[in-house]
């Protein structure tokens, strides 16, 4: 079934370091997008249900070791496992908000610094899942992030970690990027999220095709 008004849903994306907001933006982001009208979901990534995901969650809450080409290639995994789903929906018309994607995996695998873990080899194991109609980059200092509710205790919340992971997304923007700072008001950043969803929703909607990573 296509969705009510036809077409196909947009591939929203929300990147940044951890405690950036984005989990908030993209909840607020659902419902202000389906009070339009426009049928949306929140997805995240990782998923941690499935049996891909139960391994990453033991791993990121510490509880079991991993070699870190392997931790990375469960994290791209459990987007592959999703991609049928992702593509079945999106063609039904329905808008999925994405709480992080492919490019948390590669700025978190990269920021770890290990011989042949670099940018290229971490981009390539998500070359050609679905790419986002539009990112968007919630942009926050480090310093800004930790005054915040403070980190929780998994595996990368840690403050020189995450400033490898900013430095490792500013590697891999793209013009094409939404960037806002993350240090303004909820409000003030869920009404400029929902005028960028909008313009991407009315693109797919009206034929836009879906593009593949690394695009
Ligand atoms: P979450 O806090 O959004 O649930 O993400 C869990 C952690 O996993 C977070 O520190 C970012 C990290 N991560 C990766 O290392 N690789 C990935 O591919 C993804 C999606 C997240
Ligand atoms: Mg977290």
């Amino acid at each position: 079934s296509q969705g009510a008004m036809g077409g196909r849903g947009a591939f929203i994306l929300f990147e940044g370091a951890d405690r950036c907001g984005k989990s908030t933006q993209c909840k607020l982001l659902v419902d202000g997008l389906n009070s339009r009208g426009v049928e949306a979901e929140l997805w995240r990534y990782p998923d941690r249900t499935t049996a891909i995901g139960k391994m990453i969650d033991g791993y990121l809450q510490s509880q079991t070791d991993m070699d870190d080409a392997c931790v990375h290639l469960l994290f791209s995994a459990n987007r592959w496992e999703k991609r049928k789903l992702m593509l079945e929906k999106l063609a039904s018309g329905v808008t999925l908000v994405i709480d992080r994607y492919g490019h948390s995996g590669t700025a978190f695998t990269a920021a770890k610094k290990q011989p042949g873990l670099d940018l290229e080899w971490c981009k390539s194991t998500d070359a050609g899942l679905p790419a986002p109609d539009a990112l968007i980059y919630l942009e926050m200092p480090v310093e800004e992030t930790l005054k915040r509710d403070g980190f929780g205790g998994e595996r990368y919340e840690k403050t020189e970690f995450q400033r490898e992971v900013v430095k490792n997304y500013e590697l891999l923007r793209r013009d094409a990027w939404k960037c806002l700072d993350a240090s303004r008001t909820i409000e003030d950043l869920h009404a400029d999220a929902l005028k960028i969803a909008m313009g991407a929703v009315e693109e797919c909607r009206t034929g836009k095709p879906l593009g593949t990573l690394w695009e």
